[in-house]
């Protein structure tokens, strides 16, 4: 491949951009982060005219593909109105109504415009709720990159203590957050036992995604869930990558386990700009009247709310037939994806759940966890993904794969044989180290 503009653009981008990428993750990619021009269905180019089939999708959004018809109709419609009112409009309830008829927890909706701030108004509305300030969260889990939640993510670097991702993060967060192994109900039961008094919420990403790709153990949501309802604890689900993933109803419905506040975000605007705290209605009284403060100039604006609106619709209308192919060519993909590892001798676990899944190279044959997961080799991965870049296939360098609707049997063939063709040019790094 010849990545000639995008070095050129990169080399540019450096004397304006910190970093050169406008978000830390993004700099991850070989041999620069390339720049793209276009995305069309499972397809993106790169301004050197690469195509790549895409299994990035934005970091999950694109749950329809790129440049869906219906989502830019909805999209363009509501442009030639305005962009942003700072006041009301009919869009906002449409969308609520939606959400409220197919998500468990959605009795009332508040709308805000990324993840992170979702999660963010998730810990206030809890701690006002409970009167209570500690969060319990969970090794290896992603809520976002604000102060009080990013904590003890990266597995490389967790300790017996709390500990803060980023420089310039303020000790005294350590002060509220409690750390346990997540899918471990015998330490939650402890923990929740013994600190009851002072917990506000319990959240988690009710299949971790954001190392590896973890399903809960069979019965593990439901005594989570059980053990919050006893001890007065607030149960949050992040939903921002399961969120309408796993179905309309999210991961809550999909494993028939009801949180008392949910976030959602990415494939609800897909690509736009949007997310959701969704609630148990005596949870969200405190912002219904208006003594939780939730603000945002950007929040409910019509643009993202049109995109989401089309997206549901899109959802609702033909949603048996894109939840067959997001789970039917997932897994098919997973399965070649580890037959052609087994073939060729390589250590490859792959584990999810077909719309999302995490190929890792490691020899062992299940990653439950965390610390587990430090036995995943990130190096032979990220070697992996760049061989498969180098053959049109794009993905995401830490292991996650999404699909999207757009994705066709033809596709999932063609990206069988690039991996198959990539996976011998991959260097062994050790195939993951044994604890
Ligand atoms: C589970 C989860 N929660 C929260 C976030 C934060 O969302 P955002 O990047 O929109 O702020 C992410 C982002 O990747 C996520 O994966």
């Amino acid at each position: 491949m010849n990545y000639a503009r995008s070095i050129e653009f990169f080399e540019r981008a450096r004397q304006v951009v910190a970093g050169g990428v406008n978000s830390n993750v993004r700099a991850a990619s070989h041999p620069v982060p390339l720049f793209y021009r276009e995305g069309r269905g499972a397809r993106l180019f790169d301004v050197d005219g690469n195509e790549y089939i895409d299994y990035c999708l934005g970091q999950g959004p694109l749950l329809l593909g790129h440049s869906h018809p219906r989502v830019l109709d909805a999209v363009r419609q509501q442009l030639e109105r305005g962009q942003l009112y700072a006041g009301q409009h009919e869009l906002e309830i449409l969308v609520a109504e939606k959400l409220r008829q197919h998500i468990p927890c959605a009795e009332l909706v508040r709308f805000s415009s990324s993840g992170s701030e979702a999660v963010h108004i998730a810990l206030r509305v809890a701690r006002a709720f409970t009167g209570r300030t500690k969060i319990v969260k969970f090794e290896g889990h992603y809520h976002g990159w604000l102060d009080n939640i990013l904590v003890s993510v990266n597995p490389e670097t967790l300790d017996r203590q709390p500990v803060r991702e980023s420089r310039g993060q303020p000790e005294s967060v350590l002060e509220d957050v409690i750390v346990l192994p997540w899918n471990d109900a015998t330490q939650l039961h402890e923990t929740l036992a013994a600190f009851a008094q002072q917990i506000a919420a319990v959240i988690m990403e009710p299949v971790m995604c954001n190392t590896g790709c973890i399903p809960p153990e069979p019965g593990y949501l439901e005594t989570a869930r059980e053990l919050c309802t006893r001890y007065g604890i607030v149960l949050i689900f992040d939903e921002i990558i399961t969120g309408f993933r796993l179905g309309l109803g999210g991961a809550q419905a999909f494993f028939g386990v009801t949180p008392d506040l949910a976030v959602f975000g990415k494939a609800l605007g897909s690509g736009f700009p949007i997310s959701c705290l969704a609630g148990k209605r005596a949870l969200m009284e405190g912002i219904a009247n208006f003594s939780v403060v939730h603000a945002g100039t950007y929040n409910a604006n019509p643009v993202s709310l049109a995109a989401a609106w089309a997206t549901l619709e899109e959802l609702e209308q033909n949603g048996e037939t894109h939840y067959r192919t997001l789970f039917t060519l997932g897994e098919k993909l997973m399965r070649g994806i580890a037959e052609i590892a087994e073939r060729q001798g390589r250590s490859v676990t792959v584990q999810g759940l077909g719309p999302m899944f995490h190929v890792a190279f490691t020899r062992r044959s299940r990653i439950r966890d965390a610390r587990e997961y430090r036995d995943v080799d990130v190096a032979e991965y990220a070697a992996f993904a760049y061989r498969l870049q180098e053959r049109g296939i794009r993905v995401i360098p830490r292991g996650i794969w999404y699909l999207s609707t757009a994705h066709t049997e033809e596709d999932i063939a063609r990206t069988l044989e690039r991996v198959a063709a990539a996976l011998p040019t991959v260097p062994r790094c050790g195939g993951g180290r044994s604890r």
